[in-house]
């Protein structure tokens, strides 16, 4: 059975979305770079190795890199899953894990790459958002797609509501990718193609219908329509 270690910085939704999920592999450890990270509770309540390794007790990038990677090489897992990880990795440690580090990221790559993902979204008036699972590269955010969710944008959303429509199919996208890579059907090729089952597949793209809202009945924003063309 595949192992993987889960590092996170806050809340740990995402990583509870994963405990929850009982996929087919051994949680060796959940690892925080912030000491108060509640989702470091909700791993121990599950039975789940803790560590952390703080990024404020590391004079550079450099320095917290290597602990960080040194912590993780301790349990030799098959993946790393970074789920809510706040902080950027250098290139070095990205190398080091290539193929076996992925990320979320709560917006349709390649849009909106970077922060505050959701108000941007709004912002530009966009009419669908989501998450994207992808591979890390040493690009922030930009590397090879497994997995997508979309949601609609309502005309009154607001950053937290657009937040929270998002995070709920995070916790049904990111599970899944992880299941595709712990069971060995999924893989990143030499040449950073995305296979499952050996294969280049668009399925893996995930469209999520909301079943309780109706696109057509939302009211249009009549400022953003008089912009559009
Ligand atoms: C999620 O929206 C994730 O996509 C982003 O940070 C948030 C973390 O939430 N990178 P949680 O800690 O998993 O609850």
């Amino acid at each position: 059975m595949k192992s993987i270690v889960i590092l996170i910085s806050g809340r740990g939704s995402n990583m509870e979305a994963m405990l929850k999920a009982k996929l087919p592999c051994r949680i060796a450890a959940v690892i925080s770079n912030r000491p108060d990270a509640a989702g470091l509770g909700i791993a121990r309540s599950h039975g789940i190795a803790t560590a952390v390794v703080a990024h404020a007790e590391h004079a550079s990038r450099e320095l917290f890199d290597a602990a960080l990677g040194a912590e993780i090489a301790r349990h030799q897992p098959d993946l790393v899953v970074l789920a809510g990880f706040m902080r950027i990795l250098g290139d070095e440690f990205v190398r080091r894990f290539h193929g076996r580090l992925v990320n979320i990221h709560p917006s349709l790559l390649p849009s909106f790459p970077g922060l505050h993902t959701h108000r941007r979204a709004i912002e530009a008036g966009v009419r669908i958002h989501g998450c994207t699972v992808h591979f890390v590269t040493p690009t922030l955010d930009n590397g090879p797609v497994i997995i997508q969710a979309a949601v609609p944008v309502y005309a009154d959303d607001t950053e937290d509501t657009l937040a929270a429509r998002v995070l709920a199919q995070e916790h049904v996208a990111y599970p899944q990718a992880v299941r595709w890579l712990v069971e060995g059907r999924l893989m990143l090729t030499g040449d950073g193609r995305v296979l499952l089952d050996g294969e280049c597949r668009n399925a893996a793209v995930l469209l999520v219908p909301q079943s309780d809202d109706s696109l057509l009945h939302q009211p249009l924003s009549p400022a953003r329509e008089r912009g559009a063309t």
